[in-house]
């Protein structure tokens, strides 16, 4: 007898969907699209770190609005994941004062000694990195974000240093 796959609806949490009511609240009607960025961070977090394209539809479904507003807006700010990222990801900013004095180096090195490429989770779920726009830290070039935490003036022995201290102590990320 073959086994029929099991469906799980997607659904927040009744803690979070009261949480999510609340900020959709704020919004007067018709204008609930204004809570979205939000509910995409809490949705994220919620569902594993990453948006499905599922997770999307729902999102678009609880604010009434089109699933292609949803997936443009999500496609548009790196902060929203849409693969599966592993648990410390990587943001290397390689705009142009960063990529001057190594961006496009430092994040070919962590590629390299990961064994990944950009937006690729490492086997272990451990590790992904990836390039992003600047992140306002020029002067301290070239600099990477893990989480909430800036990491500057990278030196392929400072990537070794940190990957090491992250595999010890993962940084809280989300
Ligand atoms: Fe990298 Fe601004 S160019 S932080």
């Amino acid at each position: 007898m073959t086994s029929v796959p099991q469906f799980t609806p997607i659904s927040f949490s009744a803690e979070t969907m009261a949480d999510v009511q609340r900020i959709i609240a704020m919004f007067p009607e018709g204008k609930q699209k204004s809570a979205l960025l939000r509910i995409l961070h809490i949705a994220q977090k919620e569902f594993g770190d990453w948006l499905s394209p599922e997770v999307m539809d729902y999102v678009a479904d609880l604010l009434k609005i089109q699933p292609i507003e949803v997936y443009e807006v999500a496609s548009f700010y790196t902060m929203y994941n849409l693969k599966p990222v592993g648990k410390v990801l990587l943001e290397v900013c390689r705009t142009g004062p960063c990529c001057t004095v190594g961006a496009e180096r430092i994040l070919q090195y962590i590629e390299r000694k990961l064994g990944i490429t950009v937006g690729q989770p490492t086997p272990d779920g451990m590790f992904t990195v990836r390039g992003v726009e600047c992140l306002g830290a020029c002067g301290y070039a070239p600099m990477m974000q893990v989480g909430e935490k800036y990491y500057e003036f990278l030196t392929e022995s400072k990537i070794d240093q940190l990957i090491e201290e992250f595999r010890q102590n993962p940084p809280e990320t989300r």
